[in-house]
């Protein structure tokens, strides 16, 4: 390796060891903010001038510099030279090599450890947008797939066992209402975390007349940082967004686990094209739901990186720390990976057929109307308690005598209770109760004609 090359070679003595230029790196992976940190370069530079510590020549030169480093970089022309250990000190050094002195005046009133605050803080805001427009799309997918099962009714499941019918439509929205959290969640991350730490410097701030309102306005932050020593060490706001991809994964973890039940043999409901599907090596039969088991399994990578940024911030002393170089690691990982998941999951939902066929042959199963029955012994004046534990009965009575409920005579029914009468028949099986839901947010036809409305209203603003 050869001479050191940064300014803190006359503080310490010698070359480091190898090992350690490799270990304390951050340049291969944080190179990735490289447009942040020059939009922040300039915008310091810019007050710099403004505050007359530097010249208008200055300025300019040093502008022009980052720009063209800029495009050095974007077309894959810039030596990336990890000696220099992170993006800020290889690119204030390709600076200094391309206009010389003005280039030294780069890193007045400014600390690595300001600079990547803001660098993190300004990607975070354009990766929020990246996520939520993937959350649209996604959430648009299941809209359009609802619209086109408003009257098919399946059934619900509680502790997957069979429930109460609902339509397939209303499933799906259930989804768009999940996705639509993380997307109010992504906003309010970004509305938070949008605020300056430049001018804090190491952990201070300086003694030179910095405007920090400069820079910020000229980054689109809303507002400054007012304790130095918080700007430096605060990375909440990652813990806060890798926590919103957490549950994103969650979210789609569930989307996953419920169709891959729902595409098996077994179930028959919905079938995912086979562009999303992988077969066996041995079995020449199979196509499996590999895409949608990764998925499921992604969501653990991102709870990793969420307990890994939490472990890195607990127990760190006030002030800045090297520890905090590794949330980089974390939060691209967890932005990338819920990223790749919500574009697979777009694809799968928008080609996916729900076998509704299939779905309405087992639907007198499992006596999903038997909560309705109770409901309609309650309309004819029975405390619910009671209405539930004859309804209890009949369903005993009707599994040893093989029947559905709706299968039963008048002088059946009668035995449990004499107030059931020839109406009765109308508020049972699976298709007459999706049709008597009559409240807002509940599992009907109606409803999810609604929601569809709704939300075409409302996504097609995004
Ligand atoms: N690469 C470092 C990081 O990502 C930048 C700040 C380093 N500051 C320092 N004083 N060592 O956090």
């Amino acid at each position: 390796m050869g001479k050191s090359k940064k300014s803190w070679e006359k503080r310490l003595a010698g070359q480091p060891d190898p090992m350690t230029v490799d270990f304390v790196e951050s340049l291969s992976y944080d190179k990735r903010l490289y447009k942040y940190d020059i939009v922040g370069s300039i915008a310091h530079a810019q007050m710099l001038a403004e505050q007359k510590l530097i010249t208008r020549a200055e300025l300019k030169a040093i502008k022009d510099g980052l720009i063209e480093i800029s495009r050095e970089i974007a077309e894959g022309r810039f030596k990336f030279d990890k000696t220099y250990e992170d993006i800020h000190m290889a690119i204030e050094a390709a600076l200094i090599a391309k206009i010389g002195e003005p280039g030294k005046k780069i890193h007045t009133g400014r600390s690595r450890n300001d600079q990547v605050a803001a660098d993190i803080r300004l990607w975070m805001r354009d990766e929020i947008e990246v996520l939520q427009t993937k959350i649209t799309g996604l959430q648009r997918a299941f809209v359009k797939l609802a619209g086109k099962y408003v009257k098919d009714v399946m059934p619900a499941y509680t502790h997957l066992q069979r429930a109460q019918p609902i339509v397939i439509a209303s499933y799906l929205l259930s989804f768009v209402e999940q996705f639509e959290r993380d997307f109010i969640r992504l906003k309010n991350c970004k509305e938070m975390l949008n605020i300056s730490p430049l001018g804090s410097g190491a952990v201070a701030g300086s003694t030179l007349p910095l405007d920090r309102k400069s820079t910020a306005k000229q980054l689109g932050f809303s507002d400054i940082s007012y304790n130095s020593i918080d700007a430096v060490s605060d990375r909440d706001f990652c813990a806060d967004f890798i926590f919103d991809c957490a549950l994103i994964a969650t979210h789609l973890s569930r989307l996953a686990e419920d169709w891959i039940i729902y595409s098996s043999d077994e179930f028959g409901f919905v079938r995912i094209d086979d562009k999303y599907c992988t077969s066996s090596s041995m079995m020449p039969q199979k196509r499996n739901p590999d895409v949608l088991e990764l998925i499921r399994a992604k969501a653990g990578s991102v709870y990793g990186s969420l307990m890994a940024m939490l472990t890195i911030l607990k127990g760190q002393p006030s002030g800045y720390n090297r520890d905090l170089q590794e949330d980089k690691i974390h939060i691209f990982s967890a932005a990338d990976t819920v990223k790749a998941s919500l574009d697979m999951a777009g694809a799968i939902v928008s080609h996916a057929k729900f076998n509704t066929k299939k779905i309405s042959t087992g639907l007198e199963e499992g006596f999903l109307d038997a909560t309705a029955l109770a409901e309609y012994l309650v309309g004819k004046g029975i405390a619910f308690r009671q209405a539930h534990g004859i309804v209890g009965s009949l369903v005993a009575y009707c599994e040893k005598a093989k029947k559905k409920l709706a299968e039963l005579s008048l002088d059946e029914f009668r035995k449990y209770s004499s107030l059931i009468a020839k109406d009765v028949y109308k508020s049972i099986g699976a298709a007459n109760v999706v049709a008597k839901y009559a409240i807002e947010g509940a599992a009907g036809p109606k409803q999810a004609k609604e929601q569809i409305e709704y939300w075409n209203k409302q996504l097609g603003r995004r």
